[in-house]
């Protein structure tokens, strides 16, 4: 059976097992989008006839679900769909002015933009930043009660964003950012419950702002940190961390190193590997992992069997943007 997507009243036909998105790309329709693994939500599409998939829309609001709402790198139709760009209005920007721009390490760079009066979000949620057209994801450092929206930004040689942001932004430049979103944030379910937290890189923002939260909201149980890096110049935020768990007890930070054996300040080793060797037996924990995507997965599936419960393994795994040409050629038809 051909199965056919249409979309601004043209058909095009897909192959078995295909994305709307790869399927949309291949006949030369440009679709937004970035990671291509259901995380950074810049391939939202709608569809206005046809079935959508739950698995296809996992982390949308429930009314983008009511609506049709889709991320067009996670939905293989198995029928003919009807589909469309979002509405303008149900995708919020926003300007933000760059107010404070830091060098936290000789990658990372702190930018700070002023909130926009509308903007809300939890603490640990990443947002989009646009540029020409296209988007990226970035995480929220800040609290909602701060004034200013803090992002920790590792500059990649070439990186499209990444340079522009750390190399060529100015304080006083004004950004477009798009609404908040993502579900590593804290849940004030338990107030008791041990919580382990394990970064790399700068996926230390979204726990930064986790972690504050957490206090902020009265959270007595233990709060362990990781933070990952290869190397010592790699960490940041040490100082931070340890007036955190000098002011509350209930607080642990571990900065850890892997790949410098005479390193003497951190922990020598992976921050996941670390982790587990802290604490073999999570039943009852909830964790929340950040950062290197090869990390993330291999400890949630870690965490899982050392008695974790699925639901309290919160992640957010930093998928890079996958260039068109990297990507692996699509099924035959
Ligand atoms: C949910 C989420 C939250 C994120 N939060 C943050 C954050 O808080 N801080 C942050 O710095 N980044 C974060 N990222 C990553 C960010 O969105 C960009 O992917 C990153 O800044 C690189 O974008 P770029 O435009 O500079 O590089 P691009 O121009 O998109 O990349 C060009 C090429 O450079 C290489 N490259 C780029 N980045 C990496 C990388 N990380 N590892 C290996 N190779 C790479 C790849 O080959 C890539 O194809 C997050 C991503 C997601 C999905
Ligand atoms: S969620 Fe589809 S490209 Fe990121």
């Amino acid at each position: 059976m051909t199965i056919e997507i249409t979309f601004n009243d043209r058909t095009y036909p897909v192959h078995e097992g295909e994305s709307v998105l790869d399927g949309l790309e291949r006949h030369g329709v440009a679709v937004p989008s970035s990671c291509r693994n259901g995380v950074c939500q810049s391939c939202l599409m709608r569809a206005t006839s046809g079935e959508v998939p739950a698995s296809a829309q996992s982390g949308l609001k429930p009314t983008q679900k009511e609506r049709g709402y889709f991320l067009a790198c996670q939905f293989k139709p198995t029928g003919n769909v009807t589909v469309a760009l979002p509405d303008a209005a149900d995708q919020r920007r926003f300007t933000a002015r760059v107010v404070e721009k830091t060098r936290l390490n000789p990658t990372v760079s702190r930018i700070r933009l002023s909130k926009p009066q509308d903007f809300q979000f939890k603490a640990g949620q990443f947002m989009r930043v646009y540029r020409d057209g296209e988007s990226r994801s970035y995480s929220i450092a800040s609290m909602p009660q701060q004034d200013y929206l803090e992002l920790h930004i590792k500059v990649f040689p070439g990186g499209h964003f990444s340079s522009w942001l750390c190399q060529t932004v100015q304080v006083g430049e004004e950004l477009t950012i798009g609404e908040a979103t993502g579900d590593c944030f804290y849940l004030a379910d338990n107030l008791d419950q041990p919580l382990l937290m394990i970064a790399t890189g700068t996926g230390l923002a979204p726990l930064w702002g986790v972690v504050r939260d957490a206090l902020a909201q009265g959270h007595r149980g233990e709060i362990h940190i990781f933070h990952g890096s290869y190397v010592r110049d790699g960490l940041y935020y040490m100082d931070e961390f340890a007036a955190l768990a000098a002011k509350f007890p209930n607080v642990r930070y571990y900065p850890c190193v892997s790949d410098d054996p005479t390193e003497s300040q951190a922990l020598r080793g992976q921050a996941d590997v670390q982790a587990l060797k802290h604490f073999p037996k999570l039943n009852g924990w909830r964790l929340y992992l950040c950062g290197n995507p090869d990390m993330v997965n291999t400890m949630k599936r870690k965490a899982f069997l050392a008695g974790a419960s699925l639901k309290d393994i919160l992640a957010d795994p930093f998928i890079v943007t996958v260039p068109r040409q990297e990507l692996p050629e699509a099924p035959a038809a």
